[in-house]
């Protein structure tokens, strides 16, 4: 949830950012994934409300959270848009895997089904717009993504506790 809740600020910075370089088509998708986040905010915390299920701490309080994300507002939208893609590709998985089975209540099935249909949808966004980046971008720019992530990202156990 505070993944939902961070995107739209992400996003919208980078229509803000990058207004006169990004293509109408690219410009207006991040604003409707934008609103559907926060849509899915508003829907979850009412869900753990409904659910009498308690909200873990914002990711502010634990250590190294925002190291990494603090940068990508700073970079190229590709870099947020991946950064985004291997989340939510991990998340949906996982979160679609384990709610679809008969013993969970409907109302948990049905909302994370709903989500999923929505989120299948930003994924194939970014796998679309990562792999036009990196079939265009030069080879110095490729290399300095791969770079980027592999150093900031992937470093450090634990990088996604308390987020997904
Ligand atoms: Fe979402
Ligand atoms: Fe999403």
């Amino acid at each position: 949830m505070w993944l939902e809740q961070a995107l739209p600020e992400l996003y919208v910075g980078y229509v803000n950012k990058y207004h006169g370089q990004l293509s109408p088509d690219i410009r207006e998708y991040l604003m409707i994934f934008s609103r559907e986040e926060i849509v899915h905010t508003m829907m979850f915390r009412r869900y753990l409300d409904v659910a009498n299920l308690p909200m873990w701490s914002h990711p502010e309080n634990i250590p190294n959270f925002s190291d990494f994300e603090k940068q990508l507002p700073h970079r190229h939208p590709v870099y947020g848009i991946l950064w985004n893609l291997l989340i939510e590709w991990f998340a949906e998985l996982n979160s679609i895997y384990q709610t679809q089975h008969e013993f969970i209540d409907p109302l948990t099935r049905k909302l994370f089904r709903e989500h999923h249909m929505e989120e299948v949808r930003h994924i194939a966004f970014a796998k679309d717009i990562v792999s036009n980046y990196f079939e265009n971008a030069s080879s110095s720019e490729v290399d300095e993504v791969c770079e980027f992530f592999r150093n900031s990202y992937m470093s450090g156990p634990g990088r996604f506790r308390g987020f997904l």
